[in-house]
């Protein structure tokens, strides 16, 4: 039985105080919740997030990291400094991070497997462009995402990872994929596993982001290789992620 998981991808918002009072929010209503829930906010407000959270069950998760251990890399950090600060899971290779800092397959399947390696759950982000649906490429650009990886550090690997789903042209538009449009990428993402091994691809959980809300979540998290979200400007408010996480109950 793969355990839903609902985590939020706070991006570069937050202050001290606003990060306090969603914090608290959260975990006082994380017992009344039956799926695992997440947040990953600035590496800066790791110390705040790790203290606010603490004995709540509610994981914590860095929006990145670096593929290297240590050394001379101004401005990076490591996977042994996020697990200092409590880190579950690390996000790899966010659309974000691909279209806006370079980052390719072969550095977000190095950042793989650095986190992995160093003992953090790598939350492996995958997704196509506007252009590149429309062009019929979907399957094919999500393929090519994962196989960096799979070819990197071989499909066990994914036993100790999880993916998330977000195509571009749906993250912080408004304009959500339909749980069908889901379903089918998900759907081809976990067929794409099986073919390797049908144990791992079974359970590995394959998250939906990309404009999730309180109106749209319980359908998302409803099709059969759903198993979660990852959420970006609805995580920000205390109500609306607390409702998509109920979503997922
Ligand atoms: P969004 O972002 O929910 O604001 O669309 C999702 C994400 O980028 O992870």
């Amino acid at each position: 039985m793969r355990r839903k998981l609902v985590a939020g991808n706070w991006k570069m918002h937050g202050t001290l105080q606003k990060n306090a009072v969603l914090l608290s929010r959260i975990a006082a209503e994380a017992p009344r919740l039956n799926c695992e829930v997440a947040v990953c906010p600035p590496y800066p407000y790791l110390g705040q997030a790790q203290l606010a959270l603490a004995g709540s069950g509610v994981a914590l998760g860095a929006q990145s990291v670096s593929e290297h251990a240590s050394g001379a890399f101004t401005g990076e950090i490591s996977a042994a400094m996020l697990l200092e600060f409590g880190c579950h899971y690390a996000l790899v290779g966010h659309s974000e991070r691909r279209a806006l800092f370079g980052e390719t397959d072969y550095v977000v399947a190095a950042k793989f497997e650095a986190a992995q390696m160093a003992g953090l759950v790598p939350v492996l982000c995958v997704g196509e462009t506007l252009q590149e649906r429309e062009a019929g490429s979907t399957i094919s650009v999500i393929t090519r995402q994962l196989s960096a990886v799979l070819e990197r550090v071989g499909v066990q690997a994914l036993a100790k990872a999880v993916v998330a789903y977000e195509p571009v042209w749906a993250i912080g538009t408004g304009v959500t994929a339909s749980p069908a449009q889901a379903q089918d990428v998900h759907e081809a993402i976990r067929a794409q596993v099986a073919a390797l091994d049908i144990g791992v691809a079974s359970e590995l959980r394959i998250l939906y982001g990309g404009s999730v809300k309180p109106e749209n979540a319980k359908q998302l998290f409803g099709q059969r290789d759903i198993d979660g979200g990852l959420i970006g400007g609805a995580a920000l408010m205390a109500d609306d992620f607390l409702t998509i996480c109920l979503a997922a109950n």
